[in-house]
C-alpha cells in the first residue's frame, strides 16, 4: 500500500470548474467517458455500454467513482454537468516508468467528454489541482504518462509544463512518461 500522500482536498474551485466527487447525477456522464470511443482512443478503446452500467450499477455505484484521494469529477461550475475526470494519484509501482528510486511519484491523468475538448478545461482542471497540490504537499516529480500518438494529451502536458523524458512500451504502444516538479504549480 502507498505511503504517498495526494491532495486532500474533496473540492477544488476554479473559474469556470468545480473539480468534486462523484454524485448519482453523473451516472449518463460516466457511461458516455467509458463508451465514447473518440475519447478512449488511446485509453484502453470504448467498452460495452451495458458492461460499463453493470458495473456501475452494481458493482462500483456512481458515487464511489472518485471515493479514492486525489480523484475527482471535472464538473461545470454553472450547471455542476460532469464534463470530466481528473486523477492526481500514485502510479503504481508495478508499472513502467519511474522517476524515483522506490517507483513512487504522484501521476496526473485527465479525460474530458468529447464535447468539452477544445475550450481549455483540462488546462484550467489540471492546473487547479496542481497549485492545490504544491500548497499542500512536499515538493516531489508529477508524472504524466500518455500513449505517443496521444498528440492532444501530450500537447496538453507541455502546455502545463510538463517535460517528455522516455519512452516505453505498455498495452501494445508506446507511451511517453513526462515529468514536471510539483513546486512549478507553487504561487
Ligand atoms: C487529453 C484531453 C483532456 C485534452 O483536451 P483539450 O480540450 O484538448 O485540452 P485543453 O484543456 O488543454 O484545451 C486546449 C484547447 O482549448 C483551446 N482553448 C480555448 N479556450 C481556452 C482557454 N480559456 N484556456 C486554454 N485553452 C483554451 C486551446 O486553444 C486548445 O485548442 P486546440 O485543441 O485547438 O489546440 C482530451 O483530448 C481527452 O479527454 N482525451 C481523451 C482522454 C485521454 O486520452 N486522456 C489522456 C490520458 S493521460
Amino acid at each position: 500500500m502507498s505511503q504517498l500522500r495526494t491532495l486532500s482536498a474533496t473540492e477544488v474551485p476554479s473559474e469556470r470548474l468545480l473539480l468534486r466527487k462523484a454524485h448519482d447525477a453523473d451516472r449518463e456522464g460516466f457511461i458516455e467517458l467509458y463508451t465514447d470511443p473518440e475519447v478512449q482512443a488511446y485509453i484502453g478503446g470504448p467498452q460495452p455500454r451495458s458492461d460499463v452500467e453493470q458495473r456501475f450499477d452494481a458493482a462500483i455505484g456512481t458515487a464511489n467513482a472518485t471515493s479514492r484521494p486525489g480523484n475527482y469529477v471535472i464538473a461545470d461550475n454553472t450547471t455542476n454537468r460532469l464534463i470530466g475526470t481528473l486523477m492526481l494519484a500514485c502510479r503504481p509501482t508495478d508499472h513502467p516508468g519511474h522517476v524515483t528510486e522506490d517507483g513512487e511519484a504522484l501521476e496526473l491523468g485527465y479525460v474530458l467528454r468529447r464535447s468539452a475538448w477544445g475550450a481549455g478545461f483540462a488546462f484550467e482542471a489540471a492546473t487547479v489541482a496542481l497549485r492545490a497540490a504544491a500548497d499542500e504537499l512536499p515538493d516531489q516529480p508529477v508524472l504524466v504518462v500518455t500513449q505517443t500518438a496521444n498528440k492532444r494529451s501530450l500537447k496538453l502536458a507541455a502546455r502545463l509544463g510538463f517535460c517528455p523524458i522516455s519512452t516505453f512500451e505498455e498495452f501494445g504502444a508506446e507511451q511517453t512518461l513526462c515529468t514536471a516538479p510539483l513546486s512549478m504549480f507553487r504561487i
